[in-house]
């Protein structure tokens, strides 16, 4: 991607590419993990830019000291990263608490699974206000300022009220509810003005677009869209902004190129091994309530159960990376997940065969390409997701002589993968199931066919596509 001649990009996200965490007294750089950095890191190391975001620690690290401990990453990234610090109360009530106990399961359709605490939503404002002030201080008003995700939506106008011109965009990685569960939100409006701050919004789906645009018809009644296609215009009367739709990506070649390195192969060889010429189905989801890994284990168990002939022929990898372990929904989501594991391989395992290995634990993007390479089909079954980076990154690593991907219909992934990938309802235990069944006979031809599919729609919509057709977008025009 070209870079943007006399625009600096600066990303604003609430994390960075970068997690710093105190081990004994040295601090310890661990890489980010999680769609949104997989998406951005590609883009702005191509672009260069500055990208500002939490440390993702809760200890206080003097400025000079936190400048000092970013400075050689950020040489190592080619952009330069600037931290923001939380202290816990901030990180309770805006982390924990209205981005990730309202906005996260309100967005993902998850209504009652929201905590609508008041405290929340002023910590969430007051945080906000932090962010919009170091950003202030870092920038120039010539810049072009990507604000990304839930937990930063008022940004832009945190802004306007310390009287600092500068041009934002805003990209949601997350779904946006339909109306009927939006209205829910009791700071709705407030949350809708916010979002008109913004001079481009761009949402990862046309799904996602439509029902941002239906909620603002019904709370702006004279609003109304001009143009048509990937990019419209939505005037309220009072506001006028572009609104587009553009699938978050990944760096394509990026994990075909990691995907043949001898480490990988060699590793994926010993998994194969391992396997015993058995059908390896992958599993690697962040743990979140979201992602549907309960309903996961029960079809396989189904599978296993209704077609006994898949007994000691298949096996299931689960790869459950911790995440806000801050949060109970998340602790608890931990133990019944552990606990199906033991009830499927205490039902099924013989002496020479357990179905389901599982690790909860964080995995180095090499150990992620063997097993994306190793395995031959990956199971997605979120039971809603913005867009879903796993599925994309197996199909960049998988040959395309083989290799079949179960994909969630409620992923935003499916939307440009429904023509290779086995679709799926996560909620519909036999359905996925028969589609687990399905995937161990489908012929090596329909195999290969689908896979290049996929593969050639994904070298065509990479993150560098992705990128450069939001600042386009945000710039001028798609
Ligand atoms: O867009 C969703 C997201 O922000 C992604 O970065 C990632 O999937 C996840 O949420 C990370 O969550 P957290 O930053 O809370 O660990």
């Amino acid at each position: 991607m070209d870079k943007w001649v006399g625009k600096r990009v600066v990303v604003v996200s609430n994390r960075l590419p970068v997690v710093l965490r105190k081990n004994r007294e040295e601090w310890v750089v661990d890489p980010g993990a999680g769609g949104l950095v997989t998406a951005l890191s590609p883009v702005l190391r191509s672009q260069g830019g500055l990208w500002i975001g939490w440390t993702g620690c809760k200890e206080e690290i003097g400025s000079e000291k936190l400048r000092h401990i970013l400075e050689p990453v950020s040489r190592r990234s080619g952009f330069q990263i600037i931290g923001v610090q939380l202290e816990e109360l901030e990180i309770e009530g805006y982390y924990h608490g209205f981005s990730n106990s309202v906005l996260w399961p309100l967005f993902h359709d998850l209504e009652t699974k929201c905590s609508f605490s008041p405290h929340f939503w002023e910590l969430y404002l007051q945080v906000n206000h932090k962010f919009a002030k170091i950003v202030a201080e870092n920038t120039r008003p010539e810049d072009l300022i990507w604000v990304n995700d839930y937990q930063l939506i008022p940004l832009a106008e945190s802004f306007k009220k310390i009287g600092v011109k500068r041009q934002c965009a805003f990209f949601l990685h997350i779904p946006f509810p339909p109306p009927d569960v939006f209205m829910k939100l009791p700071w709705r409006v407030a949350i809708m003005e916010e979002l008109q701050q913004y001079t481009f919004l761009c949402f990862q789906t046309h799904r996602d677009r439509k029902n941002f645009i239906n909620s603002m018809k019904i709370l702006y009644p004279s609003s109304h869209i001009e143009g048509r296609g990937m990019l419209v215009s939505l005037n309220t009367g009072i506001h006028q902004m572009k609104i587009g739709n553009l699938p978050a990506s990944i760096d394509y070649k990026a994990f075909c190129d990691l995907s043949k390195r001898k480490k990988v192969v060699d590793r994926a060889l010993k998994v194969r091994q391992a396997a015993g010429g058995r059908h390896l189905f992958l599993g690697v989801d962040r743990l979140d309530y979201t992602k549907g890994v309960p309903e996961k284990l029960r079809a396989f168990s189904r599978a296993l159960e209704k077609y006994s002939t898949l007994q000691d022929k298949i096996m299931l990898l689960q790869v459950l990376v911790p995440s806000r372990e801050g949060i109970y929904e998340y602790r608890s989501l931990r133990e019944e997940i552990e606990e199906l594991v033991r009830v499927v391989n205490r039902r099924f395992s013989t002496d020479i065969w357990t179905p389901i290995t599982y690790q909860y634990t964080s995995v180095s993007q090499e150990e992620l390409a063997a097993l994306y390479h190793a395995t031959d089909t990956a199971l997605v079954t979120s039971l809603k997701d913005g867009m879903n980076l796993v599925c994309k990154e197996y199909c960049a690593c998988h040959s395309s002589n083989g290799g079949s991907l179960i994909l969630s219909e409620f992923a935003g992934a499916a939307c440009q993968m429904r023509k290779g990938a086995l679709l799926v309802n996560p909620y519909d235990v036999e359905g996925v199931a028969d589609t687990i069944h399905y995937a161990v006979i489908m012929s090596l031809c329909e195999r290969k066919s689908r896979m290049t599919i996929l593969k050639n729609n994904l070298r065509k919509h990479d993150v560098y596509w992705w990128g450069e057709k939001f600042l386009l977008g945000a710039l001028g025009d798609f």
